[in-house]
């Protein structure tokens, strides 16, 4: 008898034929605009640290302070002894923030999502869902083992169609969820949430975003996606992360106190996972008041997606529905995406190659994200050698 995993080397060996295997690179010192992975310094357009928080002197002095007051860990899930006062302060912070009754903090917004949508919807339920939204998502649909429904991206008119098929469904009692990413974490583009709880709500059917990539990024001082299309009180649960934008770790879903209480008693991250250490909530507290405090570093984020993403189109590149820092470059073919983060890496810019099953074969590209904490001199560094690396594989 061979090695019961056998079957798993069979899998890596097609990987490595496809030229798609990879180990991720390694980061030493900090997670900067310019940093050095494998030894190599970079300029570093893979990030998801939009506002340089991860580095801002204030978090850093929250986390030192927290953890020589109150220790290194929490000692245990927050239903049974870990909630700390950090975790109440920080979630009433978040929901004064997004004009919510209450909010909930989570480990990770993957948690956040995969737990609130398993907890809220059942099996005899309906959830509608954009076919680009989030792994995490995802496999909270399944977790839920409600009935999966999908509608193509972005598409009003399918998901009108997907919500008639639940009529009669409804009438019987079930609970239909309709959930959409705020921004699609690998095209870039912004969901249409405002349309998408018109229509749900002429259904009665639940509205959920996830604004992980929104947070921090759209709406005033980083409020989300609600605040960016002022629909304040129409969406039932947001869900943000306090690991992009906010520069930490974690998630949050934002909602009436219903929800909230709910969540506690029933999201099953909440009830078999250690929460926070102090040090992240201390950190994360900070960002919130910096958010309010320091809108320069959101401008500077925005005044950079604008003239790296001018850039790019300039030089002939397709970056595809962009309309936020998120921007991809498409390729569409897996080695040749590879190829160009690999070359890329060589003339020192660092962007990730995604292909299947991140994106869908044929939809292979590079994604790049520009942060507040790049100078110009950093942006055009890039440029310049997207435009050698561009030509050479016959991009542009
Ligand atoms: C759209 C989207 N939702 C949720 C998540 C998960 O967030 P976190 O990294 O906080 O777990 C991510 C991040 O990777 C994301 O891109």
């Amino acid at each position: 008898m061979g090695y019961a995993l056998d079957y798993l080397a069979k899998e890596i060996e097609k990987m490595k034929e496809q030229k798609l295997f990879r180990y991720p690179r390694v980061l030493h010192g900090r997670q900067l605009a310019k940093c050095v992975y494998d030894g190599k310094e970079l300029v570093n357009l893979s990030s998801n640290n939009y506002l340089g928080f991860a580095n801002h002197p204030r978090m850093i002095a929250a986390a030192e302070k927290a953890v020589r007051e109150l220790g290194a860990g929490s000692g245990a899930v927050r239903t049974i002894a870990g909630t700390m006062e950090g975790h109440t302060e920080l979630e009433r912070k978040i929901a004064k923030f997004k004009h919510t009754e209450a909010a909930l903090v989570f480990q990770s917004g993957f948690t956040a999502n995969s737990g609130t949508v398993s907890a809220v919807l059942g099996k005899n339920d309906i959830i509608i869902s954009d076919e680009l939204n989030h792994a995490s998502i995802i496999d909270g649909c399944r977790l839920s083992r409600a009935e999966i429904k999908v509608f193509r991206h972005a598409d009003m008119q399918h998901l009108r169609e997907r919500l008639e098929e639940c009529k009669e469904a409804m009438i019987k009692g079930a609970h239909v969820l309709v959930i959409t990413d705020g921004v699609f974490s690998m095209d870039g583009d912004i969901g249409k949430l405002d349309e998408m709880c018109k229509i749900a709500k002429e259904y009665g059917a639940i509205t959920m975003v996830d604004d992980a990539h929104a947070s921090g990024v759209l709406g005033r001082n980083g409020r989300g996606t609600v605040d960016h299309f002022n629909i304040h009180g129409q969406v039932d649960i947001q869900v943000g992360t306090l690991s992009k934008a906010i520069g930490v770790l974690g998630g949050y879903v934002a909602g009436s106190q219903t929800l909230i209480d709910y969540l506690i008693m029933r999201a099953r991250p909440i009830l078999f996972s250690t929460s926070h250490p102090p040090a992240v909530t201390a950190a994360c507290l900070e960002a919130f008041d910096l958010l309010e405090q320091e809108p320069w570093h959101m401008e500077k984020l925005w005044s950079n997606t604008k003239f790296f993403k001018e850039g790019l189109s300039h030089l002939g590149f397709d970056t595809g529905l962009s309309q936020t820092p998120i921007t991809p470059v498409m390729v569409g073919d897996g080695a040749k995406t590879m190829k160009l983060s690999d070359r890329l890496f060589e003339e020192g810019v660092f962007v990730v190659g995604i292909a299947f099953p991140t994106v869908p074969v044929g939809k292979e590209r590079v994604r790049t994200i520009v942060t507040a904490a790049h100078s110009q001199e950093d942006l055009e560094f890039a440029l310049d050698k997207f435009e050698k690396v561009g030509k050479e594989l016959g991009l542009i």
